[in-house]
């Protein structure tokens, strides 16, 4: 299932991220694309918001992994913007850590080629004004659990079909 919304600012974001955590558990990815400042880590802080983590969640992209330890479950934040080969993929324990204890929140997941089983695609689109950006979920054995998602992220429907 696809679905687009509209976000109209950073706190937009940050609440449809929110909406979309709290229906994420252990064993979860969430695969975010779109552009350098797209908003890719404002969604992400949404979602480990509604798993728990109260810290500020620096950007990891020096580190590649950033583990969090949110309400039972863990979080595992990935930028793999500067990542430089395999080895380097290998040693951020990206392949153990999908599908198992944590929820994996990836930026930049075509830089590793990696198709979790359970997973939301996140691709996030600039609008026509610098607050507005296009964030279209598409949803991967979630079990049903995408028609909770889509319900409560309503408000932020995107009126027209608009193509990606
Ligand atoms: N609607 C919006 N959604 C998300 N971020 C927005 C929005 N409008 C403006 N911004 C700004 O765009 C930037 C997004 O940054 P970030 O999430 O780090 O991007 P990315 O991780 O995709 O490179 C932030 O500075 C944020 O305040
Ligand atoms: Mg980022």
């Amino acid at each position: 299932m696809r679905k687009m919304y509209i976000s109209r600012s950073a706190e937009d974001t940050l609440e449809i991220g929110r909406v979309l955590g709290s229906f994420l558990r252990a064993g979860d990815s969430v695969l975010l694309y779109g552009d350098l400042g797209a908003g890719k880590s404002v969604l992400a802080r949404g979602c480990a918001r509604a798993l728990g983590i109260k810290c500020d969640m620096a950007s990891p992209t020096f580190t590649i992994m950033q583990p969090y330890a949110g309400d039972g479950v863990n979080v595992y934040h990935f930028d793999l913007y500067r990542l430089s080969d395999a080895d380097e993929l290998y040693y951020t324990g990206l392949e153990d850590r999908i599908g198992t204890d944590g929820v994996a929140l990836i930026e930049w997941p075509q830089q590793a080629d990696v198709c979790p089983e359970v997973r939301v695609e996140a691709d996030i689109l600039r609008g026509a004004d610098a607050d507005t950006r296009y964030i279209e979920f598409s949803f991967f054995g979630m079990d049903g659990r995408e028609s909770g998602i889509v319900s409560a992220l309503e408000k932020y429907a995107s009126p027209e079909e608009t193509e990606l």
